[in-house]
């Protein structure tokens, strides 16, 4: 999709592919191997990549990672930046290592550790009044045939998850539409049903903050994305890229995906 850069200057969203170790490769050795293996292999320039590594692993990344184009993040912070929150990672931490996105509100947090709407409205504006990049999670409970009942699933999560930013910010968060009934499944969503529901995001984020930024939002993908169906998936223009879990556990896989996103998208 073009959009109009602001001014007069058309320009395209740039496109973004991560992944999250979630709580694999947790040896430090075993996640720089992991790293060594795919850091230098990103050579174009108009894609944003980062790597979420699992928790205990993040610091010995994050310094590996210092100055080069694969960036890093956080899978979590905790809702607010210092203070008695035991067992909690601080966003200060994060910045100070030189990381430079944090994942809120995956549906494992959301399920297992019970993340309220407020708490995750609050790392969402945390992590923008930190100056780093928030990668909200949404995406509906399970498959339904009913668009309008996705619709009002997702505003409702859109409306909660976005409620304490100022609105002229949107557009600096990064969306992650995860069906949760495709993550960790067999098969990813289909790319048409994808499609569909980020035509009912830009929809959302239209009315609720407005047409500039419904265009200028940048939405990704994730659930069961493969080197098999990431071409599909991406080939639709509302696609800004793929959030990737266990099929890019592979070194190769997910250097191939993102080569892929990259001819689809990136022009240089
Ligand atoms: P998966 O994980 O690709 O292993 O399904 C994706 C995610 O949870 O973001």
């Amino acid at each position: 999709m073009i959009i109009n850069g602001g001014e007069g200057l058309l320009s395209k969203r740039k496109p973004i592919v991560g992944i999250s170790m979630k709580m694999y490769q947790n040896i430090p050795e075993e996640a720089e191997k992991y790293v060594s293996a795919i850091k230098d292999s990103f050579d174009k320039e108009d894609i944003d990549i980062f790597i979420f590594p699992s928790i205990g692993t993040l610091y010995p990344i994050a310094k590996m990672l210092n100055g080069s184009k694969l960036k890093v993040g956080a899978q979590n912070i905790a809702p607010v930046s210092n203070g008695a929150f035991t067992g909690e990672l601080s966003i200060e931490t994060v910045k100070s290592i030189g990381g430079q996105y944090i994942e809120i509100g995956h549906f494992e947090r959301r399920s297992i550790f019970k993340e309220s709407d407020d708490i995750i409205a609050s790392k969402v504006r945390l992590t923008l009044e930190s100056g780093l990049t928030p990668v909200l999670c949404i995406g509906e409970p399970e498959k339904w045939a009913d668009s309008s009942k996705i619709k009002h699933y997702l505003t409702q999560q859109l409306s909660n998850g976005l409620e304490e930013i100022e609105k002229e910010r949107i557009s600096e968060v990064i969306l992650a539409y995860e069906p949760v009934w495709a993550i960790g499944a067999q098969e990813s969503a289909q790319p048409d049903y994808i499609n569909n529901n980020l035509n009912i995001i830009r929809e959302i984020i239209g009315i609720n903050f407005s047409p500039s930024a419904a265009e200028k939002i940048r939405i990704i993908y994730g659930g069961s994305v493969s080197n098999e169906n990431v071409e599909k998936i991406a080939s639709f223009d509302n696609v800004d890229g793929v959030f990737v879990g266990r099929f890019g556990h592979n070194p190769a896989n997910f250097i191939s995906i993102v080569e892929t996103v990259g001819k689809l998208k990136v022009t240089n």
